[in-house]
């Protein structure tokens, strides 16, 4: 039995198609290692798709038991209608107030409720009495009173990583009421940001007539408690990472082919809410202003393959390649393509190395619930990593934005902004760059990412709302 379970769609390891699995290094993952839990807890989420796994369903449960994994195996139906459609085609561009991608379709939900209520029934069964839950993110919305009808032992809370947007938008979902009576299940609500947590306010209030202030809100004798916990990036796996020898090697290896060159970066998941066709428009338009700096940036994107399959990201990674063909061929020399458009993933030590290295690292989604990269970038900015000085170009709507004002904030759409934000970082002395950069350091160092899952989880335990013994309704 499990005093504390963590429950996400994704697993902090990845379950190959022989059986086997390694483990994986998402955001969520490393603040949970960095939080100190030392792995006193169990970890629920999708084991991939069992139809695809060369082994029985009860040999790899009970291999992932050993390492405090407890799978959730679904069917190829459910993850189409749960992962591609409901939860990734539906709520992903609403919650990121895109709501002409959004697509709607009753089959998808169907399957969404299907994997939530499989979420419950499992951790309704390895969960000892009393135990704590943290559930994590937009697939699993149902899931906090789908358990709570099952167990009203357990305490719950849920962390939202994406934006809650404006109730206006938030309402145009059709199972708008339900989502939110499923949120409501919890004992604490986390946000990364107060205006993320004011929209669910509103929505509680204009969709479900439940009134609410920003420290909670009762229902029937049980305080949910609402909250701002702004995630951090994990910096200790930085630090050791800054110390391994591929570091040492790529930085060489970087540095010598960069030589006099810039090098402006961006990493990200290939998404359409990360901007890139926004900042391939301001690339094109810098080259164009400025003929002398042609033979002199790279423009590197790191483009994190994801979610293929799903429309929107299969048409979105053709634009990006094509545009990045196009600009090269209109600015390019001999020997220089100024934009390098990798689309693979990174290991956390080359990250490292290019971040150490980068003059200038542009973050610029459309909306963003946080966005890791633009701290992660700011943290490597070390002496001990053999760091060269570095801008933040960030956007003004990443939730990052709250916590790094020494950046050069810009709207993403206004390209002459983003074109004037390159200039003035290439133009920026060195004691000015290192100024913003130690400034935000300080900010960063209190907030990594195993204090946010420390300071979240210590309020979920103060909570003390939770009857158990059964006055909840
Ligand atoms: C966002 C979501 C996470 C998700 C990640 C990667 O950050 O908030 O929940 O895990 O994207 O997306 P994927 O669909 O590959 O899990």
């Amino acid at each position: 039995m499990a005093s504390l379970i963590l429950a996400s769609n994704r697993l902090p390891i990845r379950i190959l198609t022989d059986g086997s699995f390694e483990r994986t290094t998402g955001g969520l993952a490393s603040a949970i290692e960095g939080s100190g839990l030392d792995g006193k807890y169990t970890w629920v989420g999708w084991g991939g798709s069992c139809s695809e796994i060369g082994r029985s369903k009860s040999e790899l449960k009970s291999s992932l038991r050993e390492l405090g994994v407890e799978p959730v195996l679904l069917s190829e139906e459910n993850i189409s209608g749960y992962y591609d459609g409901y939860s990734n085609s539906t709520l992903w561009p609403l919650l990121h107030y895109m709501q002409d991608r959004a697509r709607f379709k009753p089959e998808w939900i169907e399957c969404y409720r299907s994997v939530n209520a499989q979420f419950a029934d499992t951790i309704a069964e390895i969960a000892s009495p009393n135990a704590h839950v943290w559930i994590h993110d937009y697939h699993l919305m149902l899931l906090p009173q789908l358990l709570r009808e099952i167990r009203p032992d357990i305490k719950i809370g849920f962390f939202l990583h994406t934006p809650f947007p404006s109730s206006e938008i938030f309402r145009a979902l059709p199972e708008r009421d339900e989502l939110l009576k499923g949120l409501l299940g919890c004992d604490l609500i986390g946000f990364h940001t107060y205006n993320y947590l004011r929209h669910f306010i509103s929505s509680l209030i204009r969709i479900l007539g439940v009134e609410a202030d920003m420290d909670g809100l009762w229902q029937k004798k049980r305080h949910i408690q609402l909250g701002v916990y702004p995630i951090g990036h994990n910096s200790d796996g930085f630090q050791t990472a800054a110390k391994s020898e591929n570091f040492v090697k790529m930085h060489s290896e970087h540095a010598k082919h960069l030589g006099a060159g810039k090098l402006i970066l961006s990493v990200e998941r290939l998404d359409y809410t990360k901007g890139l066709p926004q900042k391939l428009t301001a690339i094109r338009q810098f080259l164009h202003e400025h003929p002398e700096q042609r033979g002199l940036v790279h423009f590197v994107l790191v483009a994190v393959p994801s979610r293929r399959g799903v429309e929107e990201y299969d048409s979105l990674t053709a634009q990006v390649q094509c545009e990045v063909g196009a600009i090269n061929g209109d600015y390019g020399d001999v020997g220089h393509s100024p934009v390098q458009f990798l689309h693979r993933s990174f290991q956390v030590d080359e990250l490292a190395a290019l971040y150490s290295l980068a003059d200038i690292c542009m973050v610029t989604p459309i909306v963003d619930g946080m966005n890791l990269v633009a701290k992660e970038f700011i943290d490597c900015k070390r002496a001990s990593h053999r760091a060269r000085p570095g801008v933040l170009i960030l956007s003004e709507f990443a939730g990052a934005a709250n916590e790094m004002s020494h950046a050069l904030l810009v709207n993403p759409h206004d390209t002459a902004g983003v074109v004037k934000a390159i200039n003035e970082a290439l133009q920026m002395d060195e004691v000015d760059m290192w100024k913003r950069v130690h400034a935000m350091q300080n900010r960063l160092k209190l907030n990594d990412a195993g204090a946010w899952a420390k300071r979240y989880l210590s309020d979920l335990q103060k909570n003390t709302s939770c009857n158990h013994k059964g006055t909840i309704h």
